[in-house]
């Protein structure tokens, strides 16, 4: 594991320990009011201590009144600064960078949760049976947009100033960032929407904010969809171009990722070659590195020590982007280090009705109830029953809906 255990230094200078990233998972381990409680901070003690080079929290949203799950922390304010403080703490004395993901859902809201559910434009998600928990989003104005982009910059600003060593913008899996992109879900006529300069012109507005918020050094890095996997949507091409702009406005790191909650690629991979390789993005890293000597982030099916190594020897991509691994073998780093793991064995939890498993939300439900196992000092348990995380969802979203603050 020669590659995998090398050191990488960021164009400002940070430098992580080795190639290896728990890439951004959303705990839901916050208060009802959204703040971070003792089983996030644990979790992240046991985290930041499993040999891992980079750290990224789940998304840590913008805005209280647009969240995307009940549990998820909230920074809007100084108002939870000390947890804040003892969160980014969990990471000093070790050799981990421990990175914020920022976030706003836009139209990938509960409707029942939220007091305000905004997007670029009035398009509502279209799920199947789950399509009616989405409220339609109302189109942004142009004083909410200016409003929401500063408010990325504030969120970052506070994180940095609590302790946390870089920020990732959330820019992929249909989220807001990844709405404005996409020509399916932004049809605005204004300077925001239309040609891809018009549709990056808010991501580059936030990425330009928080640089002005946090300064020259501070690591500034995005995780962008390669694609969205539909018709219609924001392209292969489109995101490569979008890679070019973000890094000749001097980001400091490009994860890659893809897919939304209506076509979830992020989370499956089905084509052979693929398999093989483990990696779902792959092939775009090549193309991404035509236009970018930025470090390349890779998330999502790798699993294997020596693959990874391999993908970091060939050289189209910089660090290996791991979430469902770290969840089931939360000290996975230093055993694979040490020899004493090879491969990474994931259950993928089922309740055997067809329209339920499809939704995505047992398998993440799942794994967010291992993420609360580990923060209260537990081992995961491969047995949980995928209906018994699927309760504690649907429990959640009700306690929320009756006391959104
Ligand atoms: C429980 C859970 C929560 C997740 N939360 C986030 C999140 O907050 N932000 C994000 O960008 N991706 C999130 N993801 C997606 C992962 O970061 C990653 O892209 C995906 O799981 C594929 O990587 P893997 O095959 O290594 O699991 C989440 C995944 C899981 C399983």
């Amino acid at each position: 594991m020669k590659y995998l255990q090398s050191p990488i230094t960021l164009p400002n200078g940070t430098q992580l320990a080795n190639r290896i990233a728990k890439s951004a998972t959303s705990e839901v381990l916050g208060t009802i009011k959204n703040e971070p409680t003792p089983t996030l901070i644990h979790l992240y003690e046991r985290w930041c201590r499993s040999g891992a080079g980079l750290m990224i929290t789940g998304n840590v949203m913008v805005d209280s009144k647009a969240i995307g799950e009940p549990g998820n922390v909230v920074v809007e304010d100084k108002s939870n600064f000390e947890q804040l403080k003892t969160w980014a703490a969990t990471a000093k004395g070790t050799n981990t960078e421990l990175w914020t993901q920022i976030n706003h859902p836009g139209r990938q809201a509960f409707g029942v949760i939220n007091r305000k559910v905004v997007a670029p434009s009035a398009i509502p998600l279209k799920m199947g049976a789950m399509s009616s928990f989405f409220a339609t989003p109302k189109a942004l104005e142009e004083d909410e947009i200016l409003d929401l982009i500063e408010r990325y910059g504030n969120t970052a600003a506070i994180l940095k100033e609590a302790g946390f060593t870089g920020v990732q913008i959330h820019g992929a899996h249909g989220y807001l960032v990844s709405q404005f992109l996409s020509p399916k879900t932004n049809i605005r006529t204004d300077k925001w929407g239309g040609s891809l300069e018009n549709r990056a012109r808010f991501v580059l507005e936030i990425y330009r904010t928080i640089r002005d918020r946090v300064g020259a050094d501070y690591p500034i890095s995005i995780k962008i969809n390669s694609a969205d996997f539909q018709r219609g949507g924001f392209t292969e091409e489109e995101s490569i171009q979008v890679v070019k702009l973000l890094s000749e406005e001097g980001i400091d790191m490009i994860e890659i990722s893809g897919g939304t909650y209506e076509a979830p690629a992020m989370m499956v991979n089905k084509k052979q070659s693929t398999i093989e390789r483990e990696a779902y993005f792959l092939e775009y890293t090549k193309k991404a590195r035509q236009v970018t000597s930025l470090p390349l982030m890779l998330t999502g099916g790798f699993r294997t020590a020596s693959i990874m190594d391999q993908a970091i020897a060939e050289g189209h991509l910089d660090i290996i982007g791991l979430a469902r691994p770290f969840i089931l073998y939360p000290n996975f780093p230093n055993e694979m280090f040490s020899g004493q793991l090879e491969k990474l064995e994931l259950t993928v939890p089922k309740t055997g009705i067809k329209s339920i498993d499809n939704m995505g939300m047992v398998e993440l439900g799942w794994y967010e109830q291992q993420l609360k196992r580990i923060g209260q000092g537990k081992s995961p348990n491969m047995k949980l029953s995928p209906f018994s995380a699927l309760s504690a969802v649907t429990r959640s979203i009700v306690q929320k809906a009756f006391r959104k603050n």
